[in-house]
This record gives structure tokens, C-alpha cells and sequence, in this order.
């Protein structure tokens, strides 16, 4: 059956297989984050229907994890390519409710779609050991299985392929899923799970319970005795919540959570390459990434040509709605980003950095906001220390390698971290002094399916993508065959 727009705009809930309301009938609207419109509204639901989602997902675990992962991998696939195929509806639908760009959208989705069709295949390559045994008469192996019923709970910055990230592996290794997505951005989820049922998904594997407050939904999740894994991508502060609570059931439990990238540029780096990366890294999302460059610290014998060349770059990014073909930078998420935005910049002012660009609410005004460029940085300011989430970028200067390193990991997070150089020495040094889950070397993008995307300190546990990403949903079994002994 060919899909048409109308059929991705849902207003139930997807549990067990049935497209249902919230207990009560009650619901809350969902916003166009560019103009404060309404799009439309969908089911505020709480624990009773987490519950039922949950139950719903355990009734399916036993016929999904029994399937091979050859025939898990066939539903993944048409997944996959179903998020291709209606990849500009579903970009039109992001944009929407997330206001990102329709470019940045439809590459969100078929990041997406990358997962399910990698993980398709990697579920069959969920290898067990033969390890030799200690004992006469007897055989060591061990195997990998499913973990069982998994909470999933993700973000607005990136309303499909975060889902994708999390449920694919978990799909793919036979585990079921409720998945909790962010309150903005209820509708690429629910769409997702249009694509899932369509793409012959039993009922049941995969459930979206939507809800405005997510209180009651995580912590439904989170003390489940039936969930047996949750993987949270979003703040700090609520994956300690998340982590506390999962002690209660002692749980396994994934966390990404913020970062505070540092963005290091050397003096014997390509400064235009450099700007580049610097730009795709800053601005992509207007900003509003967890491994978005967030301190940005160029030599000082390169300090004013970056500087010059990166503010001639950034004033011609076309700020304006996502829908627009032609906007690179969409609106903030709300009126709370654009007022902690402002904070960051008085702050920085008052402790004496420069406004070379920007500083604004932009004349679109609501949720649109300049893209700034500050300079003059020093360690004082919050922005060194805190996740910026907005179009601003904060220049520092340095002079020398292990200072700024030593500025690069003087803080708790350590998600991801950038630097230009072409000394092969000085890569290899700087690689492995850098405390950060993933370090980028000359270039500002590194999403892939393929390698594993997580922190280290605060920024998280556990890895996304990858073989590494499988493992984050199987346990280990060890088992001992003995008197084998003939
Ligand atoms: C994130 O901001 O957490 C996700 C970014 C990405 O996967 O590229």
C-alpha cells in the first residue's frame, strides 16, 4: 500500500500493534517550534499505559527473540528502506515539530535508516567463544542472548535517528521495546511506528507510549521488573535520575548524555579546513547537538585568520524556517533555549569577551536566534564549563599543546572532541590525551552507523553503533558441558 502525508500524522499511541488512546481520551497538542502553531495533538498517557506497553512488549519477546536473526534482519531491512522510500515525508514532519531544516531532516531520517539495515545484518553476527577448558570432559562456550524487554527513552535534538540508534541493535539482538520519546517531538516516533507496522513488524516488538509529563512514563520503565535494559539519550541531570531509579531492579542501562566539545585548532592545521569543520560542527542543528563544538581554541600564530575567515563563513548562513529549502539555521526548540542562550552570552560579555557576530534574538524573532561568533574566551566564563545548545560560537585563544589540553579535559563531560593538525606526532599525542568517548581529527563530522558513538565521565555509559552497539543488549551466557569424558 502506498503511504500518503496524511497517514505519518497520527494522533494515537502505538501499543501491541493497535494505534490507541490515552485511559480518559486525554491528549496534549505538539508544537511548530518556528511560529508557536499547533500541529496537531496526541495521547497523554502515564504509567497505566506505559504498563500496558510493557506487558505488551514482554508477550512479544518469546516469538521475536525465538525468530533467527536472518528473519529479524528481513523486517529490519524493509524498515530501512521504507524510511528511504517516504524519506521527504517523514523530513516535512521533522522539520514540523522540530523545526531543524529540511535538508538536516531528511538526513536525520536516512541516518536513521542506516541503523536498521546495518543492525539487520549484525544481528546475524552475534558470535559466541569456545574457550578451552581447564577441566578433562569439558567444554567451555560461551553465547550471547537477547537481553528481553528494553525502555527506551530519547531526545527532541534528533526526534527519528535516536530512536533508530537504540531500537535497531536492540531489535536486531531479539529484544522488544517501549520507547518514550521526547514530549516536542512525539510524531516522528509515532511515524515510525507506521513504518514498522508496514514493514510487517509483529505486534507487540515494538511500542511508542507518548505522554507530556515523562515522569510517570520513565519511571514506570525504570522499576519495571519486566524491563531489563534502559537506554536514555539527553541531560545529565535526568540520567542520574534514570540511574537511580534503575538501581531499584538493578538494571542495565545506557546513558548519552550532554557534552562540551572542544573544537582545538593547531597552528600547523589547513585553517580553511579547519573553518569548515569548525561551521558543520557549531552549527548543524542550529547548534543544538550534544557534540556540537562547544569551546572553540585555535593558536594564537592562526588565531586572527580563523577568526576572520569563520565570522566571513558564518554570516552567510541563512537563518529561517526549516521548510524553506533555502535556511540552514531553523528555530531554538523554545522560549527556555533562547533565554539560557542569552544568559550564556551576558555572561561571557560581562567577564570580558568580545560580540563579533550576532547576540540576538533574530528579527524572524519567537524561537530564531543569530548565530553568534564571541571571542576572547577565557576559562572563567560558563560557556567553558557548561553545554551551549545554541548558534554561538565561543573562540578562545592558546598558546601552547598541553595547556590546551589540559583547558580541553578540565571538564566533567567527555563526549566528543575535535582537532586540526597534520604532525602525524602531535595526532597520536593529542588522540590519546584527549578524555573523550570519540575524538574527531580534521574534520567536524563524525556520525556514522558504523562506529561506536558514546562518552566517557559524565557524558555517559555504554556505546551506540557498531558491533559495540549489539553487546548494549545481550547478556552473556557462559556455559560449562562437563563429563564429556568417554
Ligand atoms: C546527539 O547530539 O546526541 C547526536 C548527534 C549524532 O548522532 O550525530
Amino acid at each position: 500500500m502506498k503511504l500518503k502525508h496524511e497517514d505519518f500524522l497520527k494522533d494515537r499511541a502505538y501499543i501491541g500493534g493497535n494505534w490507541i488512546k490515552a485511559d480518559g481520551g486525554k491528549s496534549f497538542e505538539v508544537f511548530n517550534p518556528a511560529d508557536n502553531s499547533i500541529i496537531s495533538a496526541v495521547p497523554d498517557m502515564g504509567e497505566k499505559e506505559t504498563l500496558n506497553a510493557i506487558q505488551a512488549a514482554d508477550n512479544a519477546l518469546k516469538g521475536w527473540s525465538s525468530l533467527s536473526a536472518k528473519k529479524r534482519a528481513v523486517v529490519l531491512k524493509k524498515w530501512s528502506e521504507l524510511l528511504i522510500y517516504y524519506a521527504d515525508f517523514l523530513a516535512v514532519l521533522m522539520t514540523l515539530e522540530q523545526g531543524k531544516p529540511i535538508a538536516e531532516a531528511k538526513s536525520e531520517v536516512l541516518y536513521g535508516a542506516d541503523f536498521f539495515e546495518w543492525y539487520a545484518e549484525e544481528g546475524k553476527r552475534a558470535y559466541g567463544d569456545i574457550i578451552p577448558s581447564p577441566i578433562d570432559g569439558a567444554r567451555i562456550l560461551v553465547t550471547k542472548q537477547a537481553i528481553g524487554v528494553c525502555g527506551i527513552i530519547t531526545p527532541w535534538n534528533f526526534p527519528s535517528a535516536m530512536i533508530a540508534r537504540k531500537v535497531a541493535p536492540a531489535l536486531a539482538a531479539g529484544c522488544t521495546v517501549v520507547c518514550k520519546p521526547a514530549e516536542d517531538t512525539p510524531l516522528s516516533a509515532l511515524a515510525l511506528a507506521v513504518l514498522a507496522e508496514e514493514a510487517g513488524l509483529p505486534a507487540g516488538v515494538f511500542n511508542v507510549v507518548t505522554g507530556k509529563d515523562p515522569v510517570p512514563i520513565a519511571r514506570a520503565i525504570c522499576m519495571s521488573d519486566i524491563v531489563k535494559k534502559v537506554s536514555f539519550t539527553g541531560s545529565n541531570e535526568v540520567g542520574k535520575v534514570l540511574m537511580r531509579t534503575c538501581s531499584k531492579t538493578l538494571k542495565k542501562i545506557s546513558l548519552e548524555l550532554g557534552g562540551n566539545a572542544p573544537f582545538i585548532v593547531f597552528d600547523d592545521a589547513d585553517v580553511e579546513q579547519a573553518v569548515e569543520g569548525a561551521i558543520i560542527s557549531k552549527y548543524r542543528n542550529a547548534g543544538q547537538t550534544c557534540i556540537c563544538a562547544n569551546r572553540i581554541y585555535v593558536h594564537e600564530s592562526v588565531y586572527d585568520s580563523f577568526v576572520e575567515k569563520f565570522v566571513a563563513k558564518v554570516k552567510m548562513l541563512k537563518v529561517g524556517s526549516g521548510l524553506d529549502s533555502k535556511s540552514v539555521i531553523g528555530p531554538l526548540i523554545n522560549e527556555a533555549a533562547i533565554q539560557k542562550v542569552q544568559e550564556h552570552i551576558e555572561d561571557a560579555i560581562s567577564k570580558g569577551a568580545k560580540l563579533v557576530l550576532g547576540g540576538s534574538v533574530h528579527k524572524l524573532g519567537h524561537t530564531f536566534f543569530e548565530p553568534t561568533v564571541l571571542t576572547d574566551m577565557n576559562a572563567e566564563m560558563r560557556i567553558a564549563t557548561e553545554e551551549v545548545f545554541a548558534p554561538v560560537a565561543p573562540i578562545f585563544k592558546f598558546k601552547n599543546e598541553q595547556k590546551v589540553i589540559d583547558l580541553a579535559n578540565a571538564t566533567h563531560y567527555g563526549l566528543a572532541a575535535y582537532f586540526y593538525s597534520r604532525d602525524m606526532a602531535r595526532v597520536w599525542h593529542v588522540v590519546e590525551s584527549l578524555e573523550y568517548g570519540i575524538v574527531a581529527v580534521n574534520t567536524g563530522s563524525l556520525s556514522t552507523e558504523v562506529a561506536p558513538f558514546g562518552g566517557i565521565k559524565e557524558s555517559g555509559i555504554g556505546r551506540e553503533g557498531s558491533k559495540y552497539g549489539l553487546d548494549e543488549y545481550m547478556e552473556l551466557k557462559y556455559v560449562l558441558m562437563s563429563g564429556l569424558k568417554q
